[in-house]
């Protein structure tokens, strides 16, 4: 099976850590049908100081013209905020990639590294945030003036629909029992809406609990009681916020994976820390976030859940014996990016050659 992928290794620590994601790429090459051929797609900052832009046109054809795109991440500290990373925002929402899914899970052997008490964490933790990923205030309606600045945050029917839609068969595929929404309908329209729609396609499925927490509440619900939760679904921005306090739980930012997803067209698939720019170039990265979106790549657009859950465990595996910094053991080695990256590698060649 030819897939095309495309690549944006991005700044900071970027290209570290889809060095990895290609490294796991290429061993399922070597154990399996599939063959890729890889294009690379440049982006963010560094190539807006070459180029005055952050997507390149060239890079944006290669994206479209792929079956999916390993994208690192982007932004740089000397440039002003905003300068690189809203590449992200003109391909999320140029190739209308409406569902952001961002799973977090705490593994068994890294209980120890979760920052609650364990009786908090009680029976475990594994969420997945469906966050809306092309409206809200996402869609930078506004102005920015010297004395006011106003962002527009506007939802459509259409729009609610199609990523509730979504999280409801997801939570469906994957037996869930419980859907949780979270917006502030006590105070904004969008929510309002949101809402309304929420409970009017809970009807198709009737065997699936549903809930609805406003985002304050449910930010402390998320380290009070995250065993509650399994889909979780909100908008662009509430999803932001907690998808990185989600991340945190289970370890660190840089073990959270994305898929920025339309189904049937191109994705793409990015670990949810940014360029972490302290430690960019230090080969210290967690390539955990990369190369679980990588899993979510076979899952979601080549619909391979087999080697999906191939990766997940040979990155389990991988765990009991090293890791990198940010979650490291007394009683464990210390991996670079790279060996953390070969040990999983291994892991996952025993497991695909079985
Ligand atoms: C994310 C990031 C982006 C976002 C930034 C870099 C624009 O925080 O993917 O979560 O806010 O969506
Ligand atoms: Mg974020």
């Amino acid at each position: 099976m030819k897939k095309i992928i495309a690549i944006t290794r991005g700044d900071g620590c970027g290209p570290e850590v889809v060095n990895e994601g290609i490294k796991i790429l290429k061993i399922v090459s070597e154990f399996t049908d599939y063959d890729f051929e890889f294009n690379d797609a440049p982006a963010g900052g560094e190539v807006w100081k070459v180029f005055g832009t952050n997507l390149p046109e060239k890079s944006f054809d290669t994206i479209k013209k792929s079956d999916a795109l390993l994208f690192g991440a982007i932004g740089l500290p000397d440039l002003p905020p905003g300068v690189a990373e809203s590449a992200i925002m003109k391909i999320r929402q140029g190739l209308d990639l409406y569902i952001n899914l961002r799973p977090v899970k705490l593994y068994d052997v890294l209980r120890e590294k979760c920052p609650l008490k364990s009786e908090f964490i009680g029976k475990g933790i594994d969420i997945t945030f469906v966050r809306e990923n092309t409206e809200g205030l996402y869609k930078n309606i506004g102005k920015l003036g010297e004395d006011s600045a106003e962002n527009l945050m506007v939802y459509s029917r259409e729009g609610c629909e199609r990523i509730i839609k979504f999280a409801f068969e997801f939570a469906k595929k994957n037996r869930h029992k419980i859907v949780t929404s979270v917006d502030k309908a006590n105070i904004l329209n969008t929510s309002k809406l949101w809402r309304k729609i929420f409970h009017e396609m809970s009807g198709d499925y009737s065997n699936i609990e549903t809930e609805d927490i406003y985002i304050d509440a449910f930010t402390q619900w998320l380290i009070r009681a995250p065993h509650r939760f399994q889909t979780v679904v909100t908008g662009n921005m509430f999803g932001d916020i907690i998808s990185d306090e989600g991340a945190f739980l289970v370890g660190s930012l840089g073990m959270g994976p994305s898929g920025n997803i339309h189904p049937g067209k191109v994705s793409m698939y990015e670990p949810i820390h940014g360029s972490a720019p302290d430690i960019a170039g230090k080969g210290i990265a967690n390539p955990i976030g990369t190369i679980l979106s990588v899993k979510l790549m076979f899952e979601e657009s080549f619909h391979s859940s087999e080697i999906g859950k191939k990766i997940d465990t040979a990155v389990e595996e991988a765990l009991l014996e090293g890791r990198t910094t940010d979650i490291k053991s007394d009683s464990l080695k210390t991996l670079t990016t790279i060996k953390m990256g070969d040990l999983i590698s291994s892991k996952l060649k025993n497991k695909l050659k079985a």
